[in-house]
């Protein structure tokens, strides 16, 4: 049997659908014979979904990862869906088959942390639900903080109320938007951390924005998150061309255009999903050239080693790009 690598595709079942909460269903996804297992996964990871018209799109495993006979991802209906989501929620039924990556993981644990605080904005709620169940494995204890609108719009919440009186967890749910809510406070959280804690979040961009500045003064080895939506514009500033070292050819990046629009448009078939740079996916080699690194995928030092980029929506800082395509 050839290895699963993260750029092997899977077919599996769905073998169960769930409402979660207001505009966000559950899916659980199982391999088409019960005698296969799926590739392990780690806390934190996430799988490509293969949609019709071409479309990739990532969702967090939000499962126990030590579990081997299925997936488990929450969707959110995006009210600005250019049709994977809405797919998702309107198309997708029980016993349908499904095409998908391999786990891949851009959003670690730090297993030596010796407390975990978690802190969830809506659906970014999934991949930190995989983080809390392995931290009760490892019996590091842990807290979360989760943020919704009204407790209709908050996803997955029979899952939390299961760690309920468990040594070492504990649930801190808020609800803005109900009599008397009020948004989290994060700069209370970060003020209450435990002693050399690691703080992990996930959420939409203003509750990430407030947690950069209420973590700045942190060491950034405890600091995690994960982004859902793009945090910079695409670079299509354009006027650079880009060789394609594999394939021998040449091609110019025109204004208006993204290094991805070019891409297709000369055919070279470039792997991607979440076109705005969190998932990873189009990751490619620089062999020559200064990108103008535009994701959220990339930490500064990896950004500024520029040997790969995100070809979604990172451009060229340099006139020329040589690419390992
Ligand atoms: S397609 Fe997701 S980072 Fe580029």
């Amino acid at each position: 049997m050839s290895p699963v690598t993260a750029s092997s595709t899977l077919q599996v079942r769905v073998q169960a659908t769930t409402y979660e909460a207001q505009h966000i269903l559950g899916f659980e996804l199982v391999p088409l014979s019960p005698a296969t297992d799926l590739p392990s996964f780690t806390a934190g990871a996430h799988i490509d979904v293969q949609l019709p018209g071409g479309l990739l799109r990532s969702y967090s495993l939000l499962n126990d990862p030590k579990e081997s006979h299925r997936y488990c991802i929450g969707v959110n209906l995006d009210a600005h869906s250019r049709g994977g989501s809405r797919h998702m929620h309107e198309q997708l039924r029980t016993g349908a088959m499904l095409s998908i990556s391999a786990p891949r993981n851009l959003f670690e644990m730090d297993e030596s942390s010796p407390f975990n605080v978690f802190i969830a904005g809506g659906i970014g709620i999934t991949p930190l639900l995989s983080m809390m169940a392995r931290s009760q494995a490892l019996g590091t204890p842990w807290r979360l903080h989760y943020a919704a609108r009204t407790r209709q719009h908050a996803g997955f919440l029979d899952r939390l109320a299961a760690y309920q009186g468990q040594p070492g967890a504990e649930v801190q749910l808020n609800f803005d938007q109900e009599p008397g809510g009020r948004m989290l406070d994060l700069n209370s959280v970060i003020a209450a951390l435990p002693q050399g804690a690691h703080v992990y979040a996930c959420g939409p961009q203003p509750l990430l924005a407030a947690y950069g500045q209420a973590t700045a003064s942190l060491p950034p080895a405890r600091v995690h998150r994960e982004y859902f939506a793009a945090q910079e514009e695409a670079a299509t500033g354009g006027s650079y061309t880009v060789t394609l070292a594999r394939s021998q050819r040449t091609l110019q990046i025109q204004p208006g255009q993204t290094l991805l629009d070019g891409l297709i448009a000369i055919g070279a078939e470039p792997t991607f999903s979440c076109q705005q740079g969190i998932c990873g996916t189009c990751e490619v080699k620089v062999l020559e050239g200064t990108p103008d690194h535009r994701d959220m995928v990339l930490t500064e030092a990896e950004q500024a080693a520029n040997d790969r980029m995100m070809v979604c929506c990172s451009g060229a800082k340099s006139v020329r790009l040589v690419l390992d395509l």
